[in-house]
């Protein structure tokens, strides 16, 4: 955390919550979180629940950000949704590139990058996903490989919408296993992405890049990540699905 950036917190509920049960989780997040003003929190909820809780966050100090998106606009391409669909229900923010994405989907680089130019024409504000796997990190291949997933994912967009773009860095052992980054080896890599940022733009949209981690964040393990210097928030999977877990996530980030 550095003070003159903004912690973000954002849960990433997956393919989880019916919009019933979205409403329950959001109903109990507005009571827990009403008050914070500390941190931009942000769920993303499936698609077919962004209807019931866009209605929900209005006028809260929660936002709405979608897990994925076309990278065109309209047309055929049976079964997408595109940015200006997002707009509809007042969504802010959208995941892309995920790493479930990019091993399930076969997502590419050049397609996150499609995707976050996409986003960015509507105004949207993208949460790019970067981060290698066990294997990799085992050869010592972290930085190699997040040097070329930024290069890639984060092409074709100016220095002045990179600093409104959100990167995570997600660990692809850390997702969903309860493995997570030490504090260190978060901090350390969050500083090798910050550097790459510098050179891909310049060392002033670098500092102004919010950079969170992703990869097992619980209650407990949310204090000594955020004090990380170059830490500016969180993504959050599991944990993000109880009001209890999640609103101790962003009590505990404070
Ligand atoms: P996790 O997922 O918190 O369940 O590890 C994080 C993510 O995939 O964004």
């Amino acid at each position: 955390m550095d003070k003159n950036r903004k912690l973000i917190i954002a849960g990433n509920w997956k393919q989880n919550k019916t919009a019933a049960e979205a409403h329950d989780l959001v109903v109990g997040l507005k009571r827990e979180l009403g008050t914070v003003k500390e941190v931009d929190i942000v769920v993303c909820p499936p698609f077919t629940a962004l209807n019931e809780v866009s209605k929900l966050v209005l006028d809260s100090n929660i936002w709405l950000g979608a897990q994925n998106m076309s990278e065109h606009n309209t047309g055929a391409y049976t079964g997408e949704i595109g940015a200006g669909m997002l707009k509809e229900f007042s969504v802010r923010y959208v995941i892309l590139g995920h790493s479930e994405r990019r091993e399930y989907q076969k997502e590419s680089d050049a397609l996150v990058s499609a995707k976050l130019q996409a986003a960015h024409g509507a105004s949207l504000k993208p949460i790019v996903c970067v981060g290698e796997t066990l294997t990799e990190r085992e050869a010592n291949q972290t930085e190699e490989v997040l040097a070329r997933q930024l290069k890639g994912s984060l092409a074709g967009i100016t220095g002045e919408l990179m600093e409104e773009t959100i990167v995570a860095y997600e660990p692809v052992w850390a997702i969903g296993t309860g493995k997570v980054a030490t504090p260190d080896q978060a901090q350390a890599v969050h500083a090798f992405i910050r550097s790459k940022i510098s050179e891909l733009f310049n060392p002033s949209v670098a500092k102004h890049v919010r950079i969170q981690y992703g990869g097992s964040v619980k209650p407990g393990n949310t204090r000594e990540l955020m004090s990380q210097p170059d830490v500016d928030g969180a993504l959050v999977g599991g944990a993000a699905l109880e009001v209890r877990s999640f609103s101790d996530i962003i009590k505990n980030s404070i």
